[in-house]
């Protein structure tokens, strides 16, 4: 089986039952926790004090996703409840080296993320320090989207860079993956795969978990 990082994404999960949801998904190797403020995206969902409460009953590791206004000021906080990574929109940071380097004294790996309408060409410098870099494949802010194949070829200039430069951050999606999705943001150089409605949406989800890995069998993905 080829070696992907599969993190569900809890924004399609029950709120309410958060701790039977999170177990849901043990087979994951961690969760995506989708934090909207009600400025940067027009959703809302909550703040550093349900994911400090996801990080002590989460049988996986924390992927926080933050959909807010001024990062610099609150990514560091986010940084120090216990997420294995905190990634924050560069579209919103003023200083995105510094954001990422409070990030990492805090004590978490920092992520930078972009719309699928940003342009990779002013970060590529970020790129040397990042520990992870999410190319947005939908518009952020709500799950169940269909996925932009017009954001492939950026996904691909991303993993060309990285090579190029001797890089290894994780290489993240987010937005609209499925089984037949998956495959193409793999093949255009994607090692991670956030997947929100096709895990929560329907069935089981570790049996959507295994399926998304199964995804990429030999056959799928002959030229
Ligand atoms: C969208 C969020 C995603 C969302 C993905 O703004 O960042 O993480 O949960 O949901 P799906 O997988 O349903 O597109
Ligand atoms: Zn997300």
């Amino acid at each position: 089986m080829v070696d992907i990082r599969l993190h569900p994404s809890v924004l399609s999960a029950d709120f309410v039952n958060m701790e039977a949801e999170l177990h849901r998904i043990a087979s994951a190797d961690a969760v995506h926790v989708d934090v909207m403020d009600n400025h940067f995206v027009e959703a809302l969902t909550f703040g550093p004090q349900m994911v400090k409460r996801i990080v002590e009953v989460s049988p996986v590791p924390l992927d926080v996703h933050l959909m807010i206004e001024n990062p610099d000021y609150f990514a560091p906080r986010y940084g120090e409840l216990g997420a294995q990574s905190v990634t924050f929109h560069v579209e919103a940071a003023s200083d995105v080296a510094a954001t990422i380097k409070a990030i990492q004294s805090h004590g978490a790996k920092a992520g930078i993320a972009v719309k699928p309408g940003t342009p990779l060409e002013p970060y590529l410098d970020n790129f040397h320090e990042a520990d992870l870099v999410l190319i947005m494949t939908v518009e952020p802010g709500a799950g169940g989207q269909a996925f932009l194949h017009d954001v492939m070829p950026k996904l691909q200039a991303a993993r060309n860079y990285l090579e190029q430069a001797g890089l290894t951050p994780l290489l993240e999606v987010d937005g609209g993956i499925t089984v037949d999705t998956l495959p193409i943001a793999w093949r255009h150089g994607a090692d991670t795969f956030v997947a929100g409605s096709s895990v929560f949406g329907h069935g089981q989800p570790e049996d959507n978990i295994e399926a998304l890995r199964n995804s990429l069998t030999p056959e799928r993905n002959a030229p």
